[in-house]
């Protein structure tokens, strides 16, 4: 059945007038509720009180949100957006652009908890102005408030050159993702003496470049215990670092259970999304097939005598049905 320009422009401006929209999927009317900006002195308040700064990753705007409303007080656009996102076999394949376009949609979420980008592999280690121009991109582009550099010792210049210029620093060492290559794959760092002391090295030489937190990935909890024993400028935030670390952050999808497949030790998760997709998915594409969806109640109605009108003009015109 072929309907005119105008019937088409008729129906769009009467939906609009009635207040109607075509939008199935639009954001929550409701308004989040008023959070106050979270600091870098509120964190390092946190920490001198003991306690525990919530972190969690997110990627696009429904996680940022979901960061705002439930009290996340640090939200992450990780690289690990690389591969829960967007497909790629490693955090090394991510582009700059790539981030910023995440970054984005993650800020128009996520108001309140103090928002940090991951800095993408080979967007900071040829060079200090280099690590300048890329950070300013994600502060002003992608809406950040501060910028993640994997590594420890030889970051240092970097990590002082972008504090002083103004972006707050996180670190990050451990497992460090990007260099999983080097590291021979994802693996537990610091279990000798001498591993665990070159971390503590590297832990007290980012606090003193000026870092404001450092992520520790993957290393014994008593060694996870004596860095943030010993930092009282930098926040330390473990994943798989043990208990006794200012604050926690999980991978979204660990969480969420997104994923089957390996689980890494440190992971607990709090939810069975992949299961609710599964279950979600399966049952819609039965209904579709059998029928059942869409019912009476899911779909729109005309006016009894503008269906008798409109079986009329159709008939008159020769359209079949
Ligand atoms: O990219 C990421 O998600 C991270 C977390 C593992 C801390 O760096």
């Amino acid at each position: 059945m072929m309907f005119s320009r105008q019937q088409i422009r008729h129906t769009r401006l009467h939906q609009i007038a009635s207040g109607r929209r075509w939008m199935s999927v639009r954001p929550e009317e409701r308004a989040p509720e008023t959070r106050k900006k979270i600091t870098i002195q509120h964190l390092l308040n946190m920490k001198r009180k003991h306690t525990p700064i919530a972190m969690l990753t997110a990627y696009d705007f429904p996680t940022g949100r979901a960061c705002e409303a439930h009290g996340v007080d640090i939200t992450l656009v990780g690289d690990s957006l690389a591969q829960v996102c967007l497909g790629y076999d490693a955090t090394t394949r991510l582009t700059l652009d790539e981030m910023v376009h995440h970054c984005r949609a993650v800020a128009r979420g996520s108001k309140a908890p103090f928002l940090v980008a991951d800095m993408p592999f080979g967007t900071y280690e040829a060079g200090v102005d280099d690590a300048v121009r890329n950070a300013v991109r994600l502060v002003r582009e992608g809406g950040v408030d501060a910028v993640k550099i994997e590594g420890g010792v030889e970051v240092v210049d970097t990590v002082k050159r972008l504090t002083t210029v103004g972006i707050p620093v996180m670190g990050h060492i451990g497992l460090m993702p990007q260099r999983q290559a080097i590291q021979s794959g994802y693996r537990v760092q610091g279990k000798s003496a001498a591993g665990a002391l070159s971390l503590v090295d590297s832990a007290l030489a980012l606090e003193a470049a000026g870092a404001f937190a450092i992520v520790l990935e993957a290393i014994p909890h008593a060694v996870g215990a004596h860095i943030t024993r010993r930092l009282h400028h930098a926040a330390t935030i473990g994943i798989g670092a043990g208990w006794e670390t200012d604050g926690q952050v999980l991978v979204w999808d660990d969480l969420m259970g997104t994923w089957g497949g390996h689980k890494a030790k440190f992971v607990r998760r709090f939810g069975d999304v992949r299961g609710e997709v599964e279950r979600g998915v399966h049952a819609y594409v039965q209904a579709v097939r059998d029928r059942s969806f869409p019912s009476a109640s899911e779909s729109y109605e005309m006016p009894a005598e503008e269906a008798e009108r409109f079986v009329g003009l159709a008939g008159a015109r020769g359209d079949e049905p």
